[in-house]
């Protein structure tokens, strides 16, 4: 049954290794669609769409599971539609763990049959949310051992944006004093997983229903955003905020909360929204415009550096994880599973923020 509905949902033609450069190839598989923007109405989950050939430097990934990130969420409804919209359909999705099915002629670190974990792009046309999704060799890294693929999954994104604005920007090192806005979401908890483990001293925002958790990752105060002044609350100074809010009360309180050279880095840089709103050819030079008039004012008001930060994929990094993964140190826990089957209810749940956690799509 199970080998009569595999070839059903899709067809696998292996081709001579040494003329493609790949031990076999794909031609096409389920995938979740995303035609048009909108409501999680929109997503059409279709049984025969299209697998590209594999570049020299990409990975065929067998999905086992992909999370969804607020950017699936967000990207699903129209944000950066100055760069998408001319190419939609899209496939949805930045996270996977799974296995490899083929490789690059290039690829040298992974080979067929072995587990793997990573994320691709923000910007990436062909996402995650298919029974075989393609990333390039230094997006993967190999699954932690120690978890499954739905808790593997739920890793990647967030914790290498952390990773981006921590290890690459503010370059954290030990005994360092940080402040994470926003501890309880994905990004933050990696964050504070990430500083404890350098040896940095935590502090954080979050709701009260993350408290508990947060302490016990190794922050040393956590703080109720919706029922404590956080001005008051807050001690010190820190040698960087990372803000994964980053609405203007949370700039400004992060901004007076640094000590001077310290690093402010918020998760909601205004490239894209921008974009969306003026077309590429404006809101790009208008959002750089923005970003050197922040960047000049706070050196010279505040003393202090001023980032927007995206994720970015980053062999060294997503490694790094994976070792602190597997060492107990750093787990993004997943609230809910979905099969990919149910992608329109799992977003709708998100949407309307009914799961607070993270949620992973399973694929048999
Ligand atoms: N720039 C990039 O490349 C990039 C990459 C990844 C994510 N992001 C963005 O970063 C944000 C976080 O992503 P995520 O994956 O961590 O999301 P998430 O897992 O959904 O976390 C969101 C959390 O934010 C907390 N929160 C909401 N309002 C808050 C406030 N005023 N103060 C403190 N905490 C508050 C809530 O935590 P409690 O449960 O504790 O209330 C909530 O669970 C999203 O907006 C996402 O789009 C940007």
């Amino acid at each position: 049954m199970r080998i009569l509905w595999r070839s059903l949902s899709f067809r696998i033609i292996v081709r001579n290794q040494k003329a493609l450069g790949v031990r076999g190839v794909v031609t096409s598989c389920r995938a979740v669609v995303l035609p048009r923007f909108g409501g999680p109405e929109v997503l059409e989950l279709r049984p025969d769409v299209e697998v590209p050939s594999l570049k020299p430097n990409e990975v065929l990934v067998r999905a086992r599971a992909v999370s969804i990130n607020p950017l699936d969420t967000r990207m699903r409804s129209g944000y950066g539609r100055s760069v998408f919209q001319p190419l939609l359909p899209l496939i949805l999705g930045r996270d996977i763990s799974g296995e490899v099915t083929a490789i690059g002629a290039s690829v040298r670190s992974l080979s067929v049959g072995q587990e793997v974990f990573g994320a691709l792009h923000p910007t990436a046309v062909r996402g995650t949310y298919a029974d075989y999704a393609i990333l390039s060799e230094e997006e993967l890294a190999p699954k932690p051992v120690a978890v499954s693929h739905v808790e593997a999954s739920a890793i990647p994104f967030a914790a290498l944006t952390a990773w981006r604005a921590l290890k690459s920007t503010a370059r954290i090192t030990e005994g360092q004093r940080l402040l994470v806005v926003g501890g309880g979401g994905a990004v933050g908890f990696s964050a504070i997983q990430i500083s404890v483990a350098a040896g940095c001293h935590v502090t954080t925002t979050c709701g009260s229903q993350s408290i508990d958790r947060l302490m016990a990752a190794g922050a040393e105060q956590a703080v109720d955003y919706t029922a404590e002044d956080l001005e008051l609350a807050i001690k010190g100074k820190f040698d960087a905020v990372l803000d994964t809010i980053g609405v203007p009360e949370t700039e400004r309180l992060g901004i007076n909360f640094l000590k001077r050279s310290g690093h402010y880095m918020t998760l909601q840089g205004e490239a894209a929204s921008l974009t969306d709103r003026y077309g590429l050819a404006v809101g790009l030079p208008i959002a750089t415009a923005i970003l050197l008039k922040k960047q000049i004012q706070y050196r010279y008001s505040h003393g202090i550096e001023y980032w927007w930060t995206f994720m970015r994929a980053d062999s060294e990094g997503l490694n790094e994880i994976r070792r602190l993964s597997e060492a107990g140190k750093l787990k993004i826990p997943v609230e809910k599973t979905f099969p990919i089957t149910q992608v329109r209810e799992a977003h709708e749940a998100k949407d309307r923020r009914h799961i607070p956690g993270k949620v992973v799509l399973e694929l048999d």
